[in-house]
């Protein structure tokens, strides 16, 4: 039996024999003394056999190689004081290897290092492909620990501590209108008919409502077939709560006792309560963000009405026809971004662009207090317009103000992304910061262009806030939104539970009642027996934990994930199946392998 993991030994066990299992780290020989790094979950102890003090062990700790697995049994001794390793926990002691076994070896060359000794850096396609190894090292063994320790303070505080209980909701399910495409599962039994994997479990949790279990949770499996970035995986896990007969500032207060739990017992941090609140609209006004990262200033200054009569019709243009024009101003940016950069071509252009804006109009104010610019916008401002622009957006010597100008979405997007890439060039992100924050008062409804129609921002079963229920297009929703240093972490709302707000709701995105009894007709219905009042959150498990673990993708929390190509590298799914199985299914692909094609 073990007695110890390799990473908990500390001087307190000096004297003691122990059993320990584990892989080779690294196997040194000095001289003829064998020193082996044994490596289990939480860390590494030092083995050391030599033929004179420990001659039972010497010949198979003499054949050990990297990655090894091995039994040992021995004495735990103090370092001498030259080889004190304060660097890791277990640096105090070494321990005297009485018997070796080896239980098995390694067969094939290794892929890269496993031992982070001397770090290399490794490919995340081979990481990807050889997961099992990746899993074993360091980083990636703590952050699925801290995931672990994450989801055991969920279910403690909820369930111990707030009486919530978990229940499982299907997996094989009708779609759920969060708005990503579905993945889809033909049904063989049912020629013609499909499954969707659920994208939340958000109708099961409201119908749970219905049956008065009144504090749901659940670690909850979603699929979503969205287009991947560093925080988005096809498949991830949200932590999902649905509550009854609860306010709005009750769901907020017991949410942020639940965050402040996991912060205490994962981190030992003590975070402070309550957790400020911006409105979408005061969040979109300074950040051009719903997510805005708080941990720095460069807010933004809207100057439409400074600027709508001017004659740079860059400016007066965009107002004229219903869009803003606003200021991103950097303090110390006259000096440390030059005009290669904001003129075409240049990076701070591109991302802009990328954005949708059409260019990057500057004013910059220089040490002396000048102000310089160039081009139309230079001959087309006032002194007066230009004194004021500096007065509003608290412009001084050394300032670069950048400017987007045009419909509102694109201006907020481009001057939010502009934002965050100064923000990290001039490092003005402090790391060590934890800035939580509730975005409320999201607007109920926002315009699709492409279909020309009102859709549900956060979906259609969010409730209005009452004091704009009579007019239900321009309403606010009592939605809010957990901010976490600029990542969206969670969101929730409070429901509807009357089926006439319901039926309203589903006018105003032009869904008939035909269509919406088609799709929800069982939520509806439901909803005619006895619904509590109720809302709920949802929280994404793989972005809290890689905010945790100071990650930068939720790649790196999860243990199998999907590359940015939606792939599994280690098992090469997706794959192509047998005709018998499609035929099973009643499918008939259309898809003309390339090499077929040509
Ligand atoms: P929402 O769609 O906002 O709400 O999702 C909740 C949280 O899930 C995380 N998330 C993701 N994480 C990784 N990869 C993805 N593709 C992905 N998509 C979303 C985000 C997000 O804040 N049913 C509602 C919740 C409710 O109203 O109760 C819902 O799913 O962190």
């Amino acid at each position: 039996m073990r007695t110890h993991y390799c990473g908990q030994l500390r001087a307190e066990q000096v004297g003691q024999t122990v059993t320990l299992f584990g892989w080779v780290d690294r196997r040194r020989d000095h001289g003829g003394v064998i020193f082996i790094d044994l490596r289990d979950r939480t860390g590494i102890a030092q083995i050391v056999s030599d033929p004179e003090r420990t001659p039972a062990s010497y010949d198979t700790a003499d054949a050990l190689r990297n990655e090894y697995v091995v039994k040992v049994v021995g004495r735990v001794t103090k370092r001498p004081p030259e080889s004190l390793n304060p660097r890791i926990p277990t640096g105090e002691v070494e321990i005297y290897a009485d018997q070796i076994e080896l239980l098995n070896a390694v067969r094939k060359q290794l892929p890269f290092q496993v031992s982070t000794a001397e770090p290399e850096p490794v490919r995340e396609e081979l990481r990807l492909k050889y997961r099992y190894l990746d899993l074993r090292r360091e980083r990636m063994s703590q952050n699925l620990q801290l995931r672990h320790q994450v989801v055991k303070a969920i279910r403690r505080y909820l369930e111990d501590e707030q009486g919530f209980i978990e229940v499982e909701t299907p997996m094989l399910t009708r779609s759920t209108p969060e708005g990503a495409r579905d993945f889809l599962v033909p049904s063989r039994v049912n020629p013609g008919d499909f499954f969707a994997l659920p994208q939340s479990p958000q109708l099961f949790k409201q119908l749970l409502m219905v049956s008065g279990f009144d504090r749901y949770y659940q670690i909850a499996r979603c699929f979503r077939d969205e287009d991947l970035r560093a925080d988005r995986q096809p498949e991830f896990t949200q932590l999902d709560m649905e509550m009854s007969f609860m306010t709005q500032d009750e769901i907020i207060e017991l949410n942020e006792g639940l965050v402040c739990h996991i912060f205490k017992q994962v981190k030992g941090i003590e975070l402070p309560r309550p957790f400020p609140r911006l409105t979408y609209a005061d969040a979109m006004d300074r950040y051009g963000s719903d997510k805005p990262d708080t941990r720095y200033g460069l807010e933004l200054v809207d100057v439409s009405d400074l600027v709508k009569d001017s004659g740079f019709k860059v400016f007066s243009g965009a107002v004229a026809s219903g869009g803003i024009v606003k200021v991103l101003p950097i303090p110390g940016g006259n000096e440390a971004i030059s005009n290669v950069r904001i003129k075409p071509g240049g990076d701070l252009f591109n991302e802009a662009t990328a954005m949708g804006a059409k260019g990057l109009a500057y004013i910059r104010v220089r040490d002396n207090g000048e102000i310089d610019t160039i081009g139309a916008i230079k001959d087309n401002l006032s002194d007066e317009q230009k004194q004021e622009l500096l007065s509003r957006t608290g412009a001084e010597a050394g300032h670069l103000l950048l400017f987007g100008a045009g419909d509102a979405p694109t201006v907020n997007k481009t001057l939010d992304r502009l934002r965050q890439v100064v923000a990290r060039e001039l490092n003005l992100i402090d790391p060590s910061k934890i800035n939580l924050l509730w975005i409320v008062e999201f607007p109920m409804f926002e315009w699709n262009p492409d279909e020309k129609r009102l859709e549900a921002l956060h979906h259609p079963f969010t409730a209005p806030m009452p004091e704009d229920q009579h007019d239900l297009k321009t309403a606010r929703a009592q939605a809010y939104d957990l901010v976490f240093n600029g990542f969206e972490v969670g969101g929730g709302s409070r429901r509807i539970y009357q089926p006439e707000v319901q039926q309203q709701v589903f006018e105003t995105i032009g869904l008939s009642s035909a269509e919406a009894y088609d799709k929800f007709g069982f939520l509806l219905e439901a909803f005619e027996y006895g619904t509590p009042p109720h809302g709920g959150i949802a929280y994404g498990l793989d972005r809290l934990v890689m905010l945790l673990a100071g990650e930068e993708s939720i790649r790196d929390t999860i243990a199998f994930p999907k590359t940015q190509q939606a792939r599994c590298l280690l098992t090469n799914a997706p794959s192509p199946v047998d005709v018998k199985q499609l035929k099973e299914l009643h499918i008939n692909s259309t898809h003309k392998p390339k090499s077929s094609a040509s």
